[in-house]
């Protein structure tokens, strides 16, 4: 590990609090691994990181950054691809679409059930077919060893359990495939130099902000390597460390923070962690114009199998697979209410998985 890049992904890790279930998570990886490896045949597993990562601005977490996604891509593409005869480890950011749980309804989840005069709980009858559709799936993928959840919150968890499944499937060769759904985070605060915590008088979530159109006081600024953000209603009446190397600066005006840049472990992935593995990454922009130069250009800078270029306003209707053969459209079929794009998308990745098996084995 001795490149710029290396020293940065080094860096990274080393500034990483370390993940508090670290011990049972390397034990489960370890079983689900083995129970879909035989000597009679390795079963296909994917790993689908799904939902948008948190970058905290304090160590006992008040206000954090956030990435865009609700994670519906993941859910349903895992679905499609057990369907299709793949373990999954479904990597997901904590509180967004878990599989099987699509047809349940989003907000209020208690109104599924009702209590009964003898005091039972029951479904209430709207929901009754698809709760019951949904448990019996469920349940059939995990007690069957196909489907493995592991939830994330942070960008520190994210990429290190990244790190672990790959590492931990390297034994799959070519058997294994990584479908990064995910929305990663570009900027980081590293840990050892975050403030252990802010007293804050008005404590905001900077999605909350961003999300609602119109709000005057939030303005966030492209600048090169940082995201500068600046606050004109958020109080802290404890500023920033000194001699932290990034910069948080407030008065009673704005507050000014310098991040650091997540490396990409998209190559490190690729060379080191599973250098056998099929690898297919996401690339999402919200300008169509410039989508399938930068997918194309990711793939070839990271070595991924395939890139699938969306545009974030069409993501559910179309995508683009990028690959060394082409580009090829995938396309929602339209003429089916309950269709979604994830299963004609999984369907190609499938075959160009399989040739890629083959081809590795000859
Ligand atoms: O969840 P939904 O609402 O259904 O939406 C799905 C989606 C739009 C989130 C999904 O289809 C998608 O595009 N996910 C990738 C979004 C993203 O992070 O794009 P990016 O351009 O920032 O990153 C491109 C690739 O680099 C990603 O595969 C990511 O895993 C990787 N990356 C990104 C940042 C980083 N620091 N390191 C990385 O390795």
């Amino acid at each position: 590990m001795d490149s710029p890049l290396n020293s940065e992904i080094e860096s990274f890790f080393d500034s990483a609090p370390p993940l508090n279930d670290r011990a049972a998570i390397s034990e489960k990886l370890k079983e689900f691994i083995a129970l879909n490896s035989s000597e009679s045949g390795t079963r296909r597993v994917a790993c689908v990181t799904s939902g948008g990562t948190t970058v905290p601005l304090e160590q006992r977490c008040v206000r954090y950054i956030d990435n865009f996604s609700s994670g519906h891509r993941g859910a349903a593409s895992t679905e499609h691809l057990i369907k299709m005869g793949y373990a999954v480890i479904f990597l997901y950011r904590r509180g967004t679409c878990e599989p099987y749980c699509s047809s349940l309804p989003d907000d209020a989840f208690l109104e599924c059930f009702e209590v009964t005069e003898e005091s039972a709980v029951q479904v209430c009858q709207p929901y009754s077919e698809a709760v019951k559709r949904a448990i019996r799936d469920h349940h059939a993928a995990v007690a069957g060893g196909l489907l493995l959840k592991l939830p994330f919150t942070t960008i520190f968890e994210y990429l290190q359990m990244l790190q672990m499944i790959a590492v931990s499937s390297r034994s799959l060769g070519p058997c294994s495939m990584f479908y990064l759904a995910a929305a990663v985070s570009d900027f980081y605060v590293p840990w050892k130099s975050m403030q252990k915590q802010f007293r804050v008088l008005k404590i905001e979530r900077l999605v909350d902000f961003v999300d609602v159109p119109n709000v005057p006081q939030v303005y966030l600024n492209w600048s090169i390597g940082a995201w500068k953000l600046n606050f004109r209603r958020v109080f802290l009446n404890q500023l920033g460390n000194k001699k932290a190397e990034h910069k948080i600066q407030s008065g009673s005006g704005p507050l000014d923070m310098q991040l650091l840049q997540v490396p990409k472990m998209l190559s490190v992935l690729r060379k080191e962690w599973a250098p056998m593995a099929f690898c297919i990454s996401f690339k999402l922009e919200t300008d169509a114009e410039i989508l399938l130069e930068k997918a194309d250009m990711a793939r070839k800078k990271y070595g991924m199998h395939a890139v699938v270029a969306n545009e974030l306003l069409s993501r559910k209707e179309q995508v683009v697979v990028v690959t060394n053969n082409g580009k090829i459209p995938v396309y929602r079929d339209k003429t089916s209410s309950d269709s979604d794009v994830e299963k004609p998308l999984t369907k190609l990745l499938v075959d160009r998985h399989s040739v890629y098996i083959k081809d590795s084995n000859t």
